[in-house]
């Protein structure tokens, strides 16, 4: 009778590991899903709203960290589409265009990347600057003569002066810092207030004038992978402890850094969804 009550209790115990190692792997199974193939194509419209007189009544759409791949025409065709309805004032573009280390795939060429941004439209204006991946090959050089004459304006290192409506406003575009692209007195030079300053890596905040309204960066993908209690497991080299995404702010600056669209190594995201930043100014 004992041994027989022992069988039951072993079979049940049995039973119980069993039934745990089986959620354990459908556990599993549905985060790789999730991370490797629906993640990182759940892109979201991520609207925010700056409390700022000076700007008030104008949108900003900043896109950053696109990093297109070959065989994401498709994607990104639905992505600019999405970015045109939005009838942002301004549309900024952060870079990292191309990527150059994805892992089982390869970057679009900058030339047909070139084409393709020209399908964004903004009535007062579509901005660009480059990031850390365009320095890699003939980038910069190809992005540059390809969109020369084309409705993109590439601020790297420098300003310009629009009037949106009723308002005037001077759009500063700042080279990357990581890669010692950046000069901040080019970059200001007659920069009159109100500015909307944007860039690719936001270790610059240290160096933007406390004149400026409000500062765009991108480039930490927000960690790509981010696991509540541990964090978030790949940011760039220099950015331990600091700076992931979201509003920032320093001595009455404000930035916003965004965890961008696409990604980099590996197309892997997790509490990072893909976003096309839309800002408000209220
Ligand atoms: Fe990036």
């Amino acid at each position: 009778m004992r041994k027989r009550i022992l069988n039951i209790f072993k079979a049940a115990k049995n039973k119980k590991v069993l039934v745990l190692i089986l959620l354990f792997i459908l556990i599993v199974s549905f985060l790789v899903i999730w991370i490797f193939f629906i993640e990182p194509n759940l892109l979201i419209v991520k609207n925010l709203t700056i409390k700022d007189p000076e700007l008030k009544g104008i949108r900003v759409a900043y896109l950053t960290d696109l990093h297109i791949c070959q065989n994401e025409k498709a994607y990104f065709l639905k992505l600019i589409k999405t970015v045109n309805e939005q009838n942002a004032d301004i549309i900024l573009l952060g870079g990292d265009y191309v990527v150059v280390d994805m892992f089982m795939n390869k970057t679009m060429e900058a030339k047909e990347i070139a084409k393709l941004l020209t399908g964004l439209k903004a009535k007062y204006g579509v901005y660009m600057v480059m990031g850390n991946h365009e320095l890699h090959g003939k980038s910069i050089k190809i992005l540059s003569e390809n969109l020369k004459d084309s409705n993109i304006k590439i601020l790297q290192n420098s300003n310009v002066r629009i009037k949106i409506r009723d308002k005037s406003l001077t759009i500063v575009g700042i080279g990357d810092f990581t890669d010692r692209r950046h000069n901040i007195k080019k970059a200001f030079n007659n920069a009159e207030k109100p500015i909307i300053a944007f860039t690719h890596s936001p270790l610059i905040f240290k160096l933007i004038p406390n004149s400026v309204n409000m500062t765009f960066a991108g480039h930490t993908h927000g960690g790509q992978v981010y696991i509540p209690g541990l964090g978030p497991l790949a940011k760039p080299r220099g950015y331990k402890g600091i700076y992931n995404k979201g509003f920032y702010e320093k001595k009455g600056k404000t930035m916003f850094v965004s965890s961008g669209i696409g990604c980099s190594h590996l197309k892997a995201r997790f509490f990072n969804l893909p976003e096309i930043v839309i800002a408000d100014f209220k």
